[in-house]
């Protein structure tokens, strides 16, 4: 697959058939995702791989906070949506209303939306990503850059993904059923796999005009 065909085909997926994806083809991934840069090739990240059991155990456990009307905090903290700049709420409110407008009607978008996170996707492997949490903000970036050439060698092997921050809303239990050592810190759990044939895998996401966004001077 051509790299601009894979940049371009890459899109998030929010339910996974249950095909299971190869440990041998995972490794391949990751090992591509590796030639990533980093601030003085400080390769800050760790790939921590839920699958079968350990990710059973973990959509077990995520239902069961969730249930109890816990809503988690990730390690990175997150920002209330008034605090953010005007354009990227502007942003992020289109997406919202397209893909609301996706469905039939708000009903049905929010059902399809609610079992999608609350079933962490149907996910049949969840890749989680951390840096140690000895890090510059440096070690983020380089973590993004890390994510996404994992979903472009996950895209050329024929594989969907979708990054979430609904994967690593609880980091305590993590820990506990992924045996991370407690001076780590979850970056973003990237669910792997591939596509059912349902309405909310079929909407592709919206971006600004290139001129928009790029400036020459
Ligand atoms: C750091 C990060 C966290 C995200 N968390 C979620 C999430 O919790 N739930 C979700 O449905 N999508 C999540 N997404 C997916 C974005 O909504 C998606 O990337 C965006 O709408 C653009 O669509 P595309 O990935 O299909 O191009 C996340 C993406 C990123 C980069």
């Amino acid at each position: 697959m051509e790299l601009q065909e894979a940049i371009n085909q890459r899109r998030s997926v929010r339910e996974f058939t249950d095909k299971p994806v190869e440990r041998d083809i995972i490794t391949k991934i990751v090992q591509l995702a590796q030639r990533a840069p980093s601030w003085v090739n400080s390769q800050p990240w760790e790939v921590y791989c839920a699958m079968g059991d350990s990710l059973q155990q973990i959509k077990d456990a995520y239902r069961e906070q969730d249930a109890a009307g816990n809503h988690g905090q990730s390690d990175l903290p997150v920002m209330g949506r008034e605090k953010w700049a005007a354009q990227t709420q502007a942003n992020m409110k289109q997406w919202r209303h397209e893909i609301v407008h996706h469905f039939a009607n708000f009903d049905e978008a929010h059902e399809a939306m609610t079992t999608a996170s609350d079933t962490l996707y149907h996910s049949p492997v969840i890749l989680y990503v951390t840096i140690p949490q000895a890090s510059p903000d440096w070690s983020i970036f380089d973590a993004g850059l890390f994510a996404e050439n994992l979903m472009l060698a996950a895209t050329d092997y024929g594989l969907d993904t979708i990054p979430t921050y609904n994967s690593v809303r609880f980091p305590a239990i993590l820990h506990q059923i992924l045996k991370v050592p407690e001076d780590e810190r979850f970056i973003v759990g990237i669910s792997l796999g591939y596509p059912t044939t349902a309405k909310i895998n079929t909407y592709r996401s919206k971006r600004r005009p290139v001129n928009e966004i790029l400036h020459f001077n």
